[in-house]
Order: C-alpha cells, then sequence, then structure tokens
C-alpha cells in the first residue's frame, strides 16, 4: 500500500531565503517517521505545510493519497484529509478556565463527533493518555507533562489515523518525557496510528522512529532506520575530553592521534573544555587510551562507548544536538587534514 504521507521535492521560501530545499520524505503506514534538524533547520514550516496552513515552492506531497501540488492556495484541508490527521503543536493552547474535560468536549464538537459518542471518546481518550483522574481539573492546574498529553487527547478525539507532533517532548522532566515515550509506542503499536513527528532529541529519535530524515539548513541530509544509520559506524566511539590545557596543544593532539591509527571523525570545542570523538579500531582503543595517559594534563577524561545516532549525524552532517549548534564539519576537519592525510 502506498505511504500515508509521502512529501516529494518540497522546496519553501521565505523571501530570498529557502527554508526548505528538495525535502523528501515517505511516511509508511503505520510506522513512525522523525524530522531531525536543531532550532531553525525548518521542521515546523515542513508541518505547517503537511497541515496546509503555509504554501510552498516547489515539488509535492499526498496524505493518504490525496496530492498537494506547489503554489496551490493555501485553505482549508479537504474535509476527508483534515479527520485524519491530528496535530499536536509545539505550544498547544486550552482554555485556561475550562477543565480537562470540556477542552475535548469543545474540539470534538468542532469536528462534529455525535454528544452520545463524544462523551464516552473523551472518557476513553483520556483514559487512554492517563488523565482520566484529571479530566474535571482546569486546564490551568496541569502540570506541563499533563498538558502534553491533554494536547495528544485532543488531537486523538476525531479519531485519526495520523498524528503529526512537533517537538512531543521538548521542556518537559525526564518522567513525563517517559510517558510522552510509552503514549506514542502505544498509539503505533496498538492503535495503528501513523505518526510524524519532529524532534531534536536523539534518544527520543532512537527510541520512537522507524526511519529519520535529518534537516540541516532545510536540506534533508541524511535519511535511513536509525539502528542501520548507527551500525553503519563500524568502530566503537573514543572520547577525549581534553582540558583547557589540551586545547593549547590540538595539533599535537592531533598528531597523535594520526599517529595512533584512529580516525578522527569530530570535535566539539565548548569555552572552557573540548571534546574528541574518535572513531577507533580496538587496536586503536588501547593506544588512544595510553596516549591521553602519557598526556595527562592535556585531557581531563577518556571514555570508550558505542556510536550513537549523534554520532552519525556529527560525522555525516557536522549537526550537534547536543549543544543545539551547526558545526562546520568542513571547518573542523580542515584543521586535521594535514595530519590525518588519507586515513
Ligand atoms: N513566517 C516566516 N517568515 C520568515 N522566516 C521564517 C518564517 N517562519 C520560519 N522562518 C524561518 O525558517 C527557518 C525554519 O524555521 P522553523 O521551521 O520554525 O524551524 P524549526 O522548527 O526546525 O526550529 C528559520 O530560519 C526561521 O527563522
Ligand atoms: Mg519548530
Amino acid at each position: 500500500m502506498a505511504d500515508i504521507i509521502s512529501v516529494a521535492s518540497i522546496t519553501k521560501w521565505f523571501g530570498d531565503r529557502a527554508v526548505l530545499k528538495d525535502v523528501s520524505i515517505d511516511l509508511p503506514r503505520g510506522k513512525c517517521a522523525g524530522v531531525l534538524g536543531i532550532n531553525g533547520a525548518g521542521k515546523t514550516t515542513l508541518i505547517k505545510i503537511l497541515l496546509n496552513l503555509d504554501g510552498f515552492d516547489g515539488g509535492s506531497f499526498t496524505i493518504d493519497g490525496h496530492e498537494f501540488v506547489a503554489n496551490r492556495r493555501v485553505g482549508k484541508l479537504p474535509a476527508r484529509v483534515a479527520s485524519q490527521v491530528g496535530y499536536v503543536s509545539q505550544q498547544a493552547a486550552f482554555d485556561e478556565e475550562m477543565t480537562a474535560w470540556e477542552n475535548l468536549m469543545f474540539y470534538g464538537r468542532l469536528f462534529h463527533v455525535a454528544r452520545r459518542e463524544l462523551n464516552e471518546r473523551i472518557g476513553s481518550t483520556l483514559s487512554l493518555v492517563g488523565l482520566l483522574h484529571a479530566g474535571e481539573m482546569q486546564v490551568s492546574k496541569l502540570s506541563g507533562g499533563m498538558r502534553r498529553r491533554l494536547a495528544i487527547a485532543r488531537a486523538l478525539v476525531a479519531e485519526p489515523r495520523i498524528l503529526i507532533l512537533d517537538e512531543p517532548t521538548s521542556n518537559l522532566d525526564p518522567i513525563s518525557r517517559n510517558q510522552i515515550w510509552d503514549l506514542v509506542g502505544v498509539l503505533k503499536a496498538e492503535r495503528g496510528i501513523s505518526i510524524l513527528l519532529s524532534t531534536n532529541d536523539m534518544a527520543e529519535a532512537q527510541r520512537l522512529c522507524d526511519m529519520v530524515y535529518l534537516l540541516k539548513d532545510g536540506a534533508c541530509v541524511v535519511h535511513g532506520n536509525p539502528a542501520a544509520l548507527v551500525s553503519s559506524l563500524h568502530a566503537r566511539i573514543v572520547e577525549l575530553h581534553y582540558s583547557r590545557a589540551g586545547m593549547d596543544h590540538l595539533d599535537e593532539i592531533a598528531a597523535g592521534i594520526a599517529q595512533l591509527s584512529g580516525h578522527l571523525t569530530y570535535r566539539v570545542d565548548g569555552f572552557m573544555h573540548a571534546r574528541l570523538f574518535v572513531e577507533a579500531s580496538s587496536n586503536a582503543e588501547a593506544a588512544l587510551f595510553q596516549h591521553a595517559k602519557d598526556h595527562g594534563s592535556w585531557f581531563e577524561t577518556v571514555s570508550v562507548r558505542d556510536p550513537t545516532l549523534e554520532d552519525v549525524f556529527l560525522k555525516i552532517a557536522g549537526v550537534s544536538f547536543e549543544r543545539q549548534e551547526t558545526l562546520t564539519f568542513k571547518s573542523v576537519t580542515t584543521m586535521f587534514e594535514r595530519y590525518l592525510g588519507g586515513k
């Protein structure tokens, strides 16, 4: 069966700036696709286009077989499509004075859910998101995590087959974040809902997404299944935290590492500390530890670990999520090129 959402080469300009460049994304039925990228990458812009809230300048997309082409008039989604798509924005707004239940009631009526059915549906939806006990609470009294789950409940009231979540766990504490992850898992596995989410949380992408699309400055630079992407890095990562003193010896450090035949992939600099990530074979691992030991004052800690999705992105696209910034991979590597040569 055709993908429930298929985006083909969408381009979007704001003035003279392209904020989406030739972006293509496929969401198969019953799967979860993640649009990843740091702030300003173009995630929300893409979502707004899919929701028909904004137009676009090139390409096309289909939702459940319904095609939308560039430069069409933006407006109402056809009712057949609108009822299929639930949307949870980054900042869901509610009527704060009304109860959770009343908010859902109001929204359900907008979607013309029959009144008798609506009560039952609100009850089961609140129960699904773990908020049945909070139905009579004023929204203004809910915690951040509860609000986010209420926003998901609201999107579910019309029983959509597609759910679009824009950064569903941003600014949530770890417990609330896990609750949302569990909920998304249930919606996918038990209800068969197809999910498109945006995130800059690598753990979230790895846990929830069957496929990820990394946007950088509006272009999709890497995509694939998270586990497959991670295993495409065939070595472990040696993380060298070098100290302030070490920052004055970067050339020597790089030269030392080149000799030890570890493959330097990228460097993340801070103001006071910096980190160097090296993809290393097991032989090189031991040698790198020895190197750090021999130059103890240059390094604060040395650790070795399995690669993560963020390592893939840092290596391929120079995108660091942890510190929410884009490294110019080129500038990072040029510095070491003469030492690393063809390695
Ligand atoms: N209405 C707008 N007019 C001009 N530029 C915009 C507008 N909306 C978003 N942008 C720009 O488009 C880029 C992508 O924004 P956005 O899609 O919100 O990124 P993300 O959701 O990934 O953080 C940003 O540089 C942003 O400043
Ligand atoms: Mg956004």
